[in-house]
């Protein structure tokens, strides 16, 4: 898979490709993952990416010409399978659309600024708009690398066997049940019995049975699909 995200912050959008899975990904040749600032594809002096609203209105807009010219110039490269333009009205992110995210081959990923793009940009390129929940950001770029990391870890061979992606919360529409590690007791709170006897069926529907109860609790709208 190979990801190209526009931005006007870099800088601020690297680091979390350069730590523990997202980077090994990178190093194993699994994703790739390319940076453009927008102020490369300007055209005046000043390197402006913005400007002022027509009809008035606080805040400033991000024009279409530069991101015209660095969008058209990665598709003149390569086919890409979607433009993705990261935004708070877009649709919420969930473990379903990053799965599907993560089957296709190459994506561009737009982050906005100040008040967002021209709605041109959004007509003309943008293919799904995604939001990572009811807030705003003061930009795209964390948003981004939310997305980034929910979808490069659902790549096969980017996460072993022992962090198998398959048993992660939502996978099923399901939160995931309690886990534990050594010690067996902690100043008197004990590892479930289940869990210690060896027993693979029994271990099994008691995670089920967690897994089913956590979600009733926490999140019982998942259940309702
Ligand atoms: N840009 C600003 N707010 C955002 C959000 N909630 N999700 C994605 N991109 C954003």
């Amino acid at each position: 898979m190979r990801i190209d995200i526009i931005t006007v912050l870099p800088e601020l959008l690297k680091s979390p490709f350069e730590a523990s899975i997202l980077k090994r990904a990178i190093e194993a040749g699994l994703v790739e993952v390319h940076f453009h600032n927008l102020r490369d594809y300007t055209t005046d002096n000043y390197k402006s990416i913005d400007d002022t609203q027509f009809g008035g209105g606080a805040g400033m807009v991000m024009m279409i010409e530069p991101i015209d010219k660095c969008i058209t110039k990665l598709k003149a490269e390569r086919h890409y399978d979607e433009v993705i333009y990261m935004t708070p009205d877009g649709d919420t992110l969930n473990q379903g659309i990053a799965n599907q995210i993560s089957l296709k081959e190459n994506i561009i990923i737009l982050c906005g600024h100040y008040k967002g793009v021209d709605q041109r940009v959004r007509d003309l390129f943008i293919t799904k708009e995604i939001s990572i929940g009811d807030y705003v950001l003061s930009g795209g770029e964390l948003g981004a690398a939310v997305l980034c990391d929910a979808v490069i870890r659902l790549i096969p061979g980017v996460l072993g066997n022992e962090t198998s992606a398959l048993t992660d919360s939502f996978q099923d529409n399901l939160l995931a049940p309690p886990i534990y590690t050594k010690p067996r007791d902690y100043k008197g709170h004990k590892v479930p019995d289940v869990l210690l006897t060896g027993h693979a069926a029994n271990i099994e529907k008691w995670r089920e049975e967690q897994a089913y109860q956590r979600t009733k609790d926490r999140r019982p709208d998942l259940l309702e699909d």
